[in-house]
C-alpha cells in the first residue's frame, strides 16, 4: 500500500440536513478509511465540503423565498456541527463558494478547452413559457425513457442510475408550477467524452479486478452497451461559477463538472492553510497515490466516468498551470467503492414525508460510536440495506455491550479492585493465552485488509469476533474463579486479557473512535490515539467561508498490538456504553411518518 493516501468524499448538497442513509453512503466510511489509513503511518489528506451551487440550492432557496448563498450558509454551519460530534475527521471541510475553488474550477474548464477536449454546441433545453425562462435539469422530472420510472429527473434517473440525454424524457412537467416546458434552443459548451472514451474504457479495465460490481455496471457497462456522447458542462444560470469568457455572460459551469473539480481545489486550499502552496502535489501529481472516492450510488457515473474524463483530458498542463517546471498528470481515482441506498424500517428515506433519521437529531438522543457502530455492521456495501431501530436496539445491547463493551469493564474493574490499579505480572504463559495473544495479533492483518479494501462490513464484524474469543478465553480461564485458590493463574489470565483489550481498542478505533479514546486513558496512556478537530474561518471576495480542519500533531495512535507491561499503571475504568431501554424503539419509531 502506498504512503500517500487520498481519501475523497462526496460533497453533500447544502440544501438539507444529512440523514444516516447519507452518513452510511459516503462520510462515514470514509472517515474510517481515513482514520485506519493515518495509524497505519500513510500521508492521508482527507477532503471535501459543501456543494454549494447547482439547482438543489435555488430550488430550495425559491421555496423559502431566501438567496441561494442564505440557504448554504445556513446548512453548511449544520454540516460542521454534525462532523463534529459524529467525529469526522476531515482535514479540509470546505466550500465550492470559494474564491480558490472558483479559480481551479475556471482553470480546469480552460485547460480542457485549450487540450481540444471541448466544444460549443447548440442544445435543446427545456424552457418555461409560463415563466419566461431556461429551467434547469433539476426542474424538470417526467418518466425515464430507459426503464420506466415516473419522477426520473431530466439528467439523470435515481433508478436505473443512467445518465439520461437532454430534452428526451416522456411527459416532462416542471417542478416549480407543474406547467408542461417546451425545448429551446440554446448554446453551450460539451465535454467531448467520446473523444476520451478509449482511454475512460482503459482506465476503467485496469480497475476491474477490484472494483465493485454495481460501479463497474453503471460505468464500464455504460461504456460497452451505448458509448459515451459529449455532455453539455455550462447552464443558463446566475448561481454559481461563470464561464471564464468573454460574451459567456449568465452561463455558469455546470455543478456536476465544478463540484467534482473540489477534491482537487480542497488539496489546494490545505495547502495554502498550511503555507505550503505545494503539498497539493503529495496527492495529485505523486503517481504512487491512491485515491478512494467515497460516494453514493447515484454518483457512479461522475466519478467513474465524468472525472475521470476531465483528469485525462487535463493531461499534464493544470500542473503546468500551477507554474511546475516539469508539469505531470493528475492522479486518476484508485477505488470508487460506491455504496447502495439504506432504507429507514423497510422504507425509502424521504425528507418530506419526514421518514428520515437525521444525524444531529439522533445525536441530541444517543451518543456517537452506537451510531458509527450501527452504520458500519449495516451498511449496504452490495445491496441496499435497512436501518431497523429494533436492530439497532438489539445491536447496541446485544453486540457493543455484551461482547465488547462489559469485556473492557469487566476485566479492567477487575483488575483494578485486585491489583490496585497496576497492570499484573503474568508469569509464564500457558499455551492458551499464548494463542490468544496470537488470534488478537493476526487481527491487525486481517482486519487491516478488509480496511484496504474498503470491506468495512466484514472488518468490524472481524473486530468483533476477536472481542468474542477474549470472553471465551475468559470464560474458560476463569480469573473470577482462579483468585480465590490461585492469584498467579488468575494474574496470567487478567494480563492476558488486558492485552488483548489493548490490542482490540486500536481495532476498533477507525469505526468507534470514541469509546476508543476513552478505553485509551483507563489503560493508563497519557496521549490520545487521533488528532483534533478545529474551525477555522476564512476571508475572499465571495465572503466569509467556515472550514473543519483535523490537527493530527498530537495523535499517538497505531496500528499495531499492544505491548502491555506488567507494572504500568491504569485507572478505574468507566462503561464504555449504555444499555438502551427496549421502549426506545416504539418512541423512535413514532417520530417517523
Ligand atoms: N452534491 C452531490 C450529492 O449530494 C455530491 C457531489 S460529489 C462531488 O449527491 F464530488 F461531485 F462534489
Ligand atoms: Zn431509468
Amino acid at each position: 500500500m502506498s504512503e500517500t493516501v487520498l481519501i475523497a468524499v462526496a460533497w453533500p448538497y447544502a440544501n438539507a440536513e444529512i440523514h444516516v442513509g447519507n452518513l452510511t453512503g459516503s462520510y462515514l466510511p470514509a472517515d474510517i478509511a481515513a482514520r485506519y489509513h493515518r495509524l497505519k503511518g500513510r500521508k492521508v489528506l482527507m477532503v471535501s465540503g459543501s456543494d454549494a451551487h447547482g439547482t438543489p440550492i435555488t430550488v430550495r432557496a425559491d421555496a423559502e423565498n431566501t438567496t441561494p448563498l442564505a440557504v448554504y450558509q445556513r446548512f453548511h454551519e449544520g454540516f460542521l456541527d454534525l462532523f463534529q460530534q459524529l467525529g469526522l475527521t476531515y482535514d479540509v471541510f470546505t466550500s465550492t463558494h470559494t474564491e480558490n475553488h472558483f479559480d481551479v474550477a475556471q482553470k480546469i474548464f480552460l485547460a480542457l478547452k485549450q487540450n481540444g477536449f471541448m466544444y460549443q454546441q447548440t442544445q435543446e433545453q427545456w424552457y418555461s413559457p409560463a415563466q419566461n425562462r431556461f429551467l434547469p435539469d433539476r426542474y424538470v422530472e417526467g418518466t425515464c425513457y430507459i426503464c420506466g420510472y415516473d419522477n426520473a429527473r431530466s439528467d439523470q434517473c435515481d433508478k436505473c442510475g443512467n445518465l439520461l440525454e437532454p430534452g428526451k424524457l416522456i411527459n416532462p412537467r416542471s417542478k416549480i408550477d407543474n406547467s408542461t416546458p417546451m425545448l429551446k434552443e440554446t448554446e453551450h459548451f460539451f465535454l467531448d467524452l467520446g473523444k476520451l472514451e478509449p482511454e475512460i474504457e482503459k482506465f476503467l479495465t485496469e480497475r476491474e479486478s477490484y472494483w465493485r460490481q454495481n460501479v463497474l455496471r453503471q460505468s464500464l457497462g455504460q461504456i460497452q452497451t451505448d458509448g459515451l456522447r459529449g455532455r453539455p458542462i455550462t447552464r443558463d444560470l446566475d448561481w454559481g461559477i461563470p464561464v471564464p469568457i468573454k460574451g459567456q455572460e449568465g452561463k455558469c459551469l455546470y455543478v456536476w463538472f465544478e463540484a467534482v473539480i473540489g477534491y482537487l481545489s480542497a488539496a489546494i486550499e490545505f495547502g495554502k492553510l498550511t503555507n505550503d502552496s505545494d503539498a497539493w502535489r503529495d496527492w495529485w501529481t505523486n503517481q504512487e497515490t491512491k485515491s478512494f472516492y467515497f460516494i453514493g450510488k447515484d454518483n457512479i457515473p461522475f466519478h467513474a466516468i465524468i472525472w475521470p474524463a476531465e483528469l485525462l483530458g487535463l493531461s499534464t498542463t493544470f500542473d503546468e498551470m500551477m507554474g511546475a517546471a516539469e508539469p505531470k498528470p493528475l492522479v486518476l481515482p484508485y477505488d470508487v467503492p460506491a455504496n447502495e441506498f439504506l432504507n429507514l424500517e423497510g422504507q425509502k428515506i424521504s425528507g418530506s414525508r419526514n421518514w428520515a433519521v437525521y444525524g444531529r437529531d439522533f445525536l441530541s438522543r444517543y451518543d456517537p460510536d452506537p451510531l458509527r457502530y450501527y452504520l458500519t455492521v449495516t451498511m449496504p456495501e452490495s445491496r441496499d440495506a435497512d436501518w431497523d431501530w429494533n436492530d439497532f436496539y438489539h445491536r447496541n445491547n446485544d453486540e457493543l455491550v455484551a461482547t465488547w463493551g462489559n469485556l473492557a469493564n469487566r476485566v479492567l474493574s477487575f483488575a483494578y479492585k485486585h491489583w490496585e490499579g497496576i497492570v499484573p505480572d503474568p508469569g509464564e504463559h500457558t499455551q492458551m493465552d499464548l494463542d490468544l495473544i496470537n488470534t488478537v495479533e493476526a487481527g491487525f492483518d486481517s482486519v487491516g485488509k478488509e480496511i484496504e479494501a474498503v470491506r468495512l462490513r466484514a472488518a468490524l464484524q472481524e473486530a468483533m469476533r476477536i472481542a468474542s474469543e477474549v470472553n471465551k478465553y475468559l470464560d474458560q480461564t476463569a480469573p473470577w474463579v482462579t483468585i480465590k485458590t490461585d492469584k498467579p493463574a488468575a494474574a496470567r489470565a487478567i494480563y492476558t486479557a488486558m492485552r488483548a483489550i489493548d490490542s482490540l481498542k486500536v481495532l476498533f478505533s477507525p469505526f468507534i473512535p470514541f469509546t476508543s479514546e476513552n478505553l485509551h486513558e483507563y489503560l493508563g496512556y497519557p496521549g490520545k490515539l487521533f488528532g483534533k478537530q478545529y474551525l477555522t474561518e476564512e476571508n475572499d471576495n465571495l465572503g466569509t467561508h467556515t472550514i473543519l480542519r483535523y490537527d493530527s500533531t498530537e495523535a499517538t495512535g497505531r496500528w499495531e498490538p499492544s505491548k502491555l507491561q506488567p507494572g504500568h499503571l491504569f485507572q478505574k475504568p468507566l462503561p464504555l456504553f449504555k444499555k438502551l431501554d427496549p421502549s426506545i424503539v416504539e418512541e423512535e419509531r413514532n417520530r417517523l411518518g
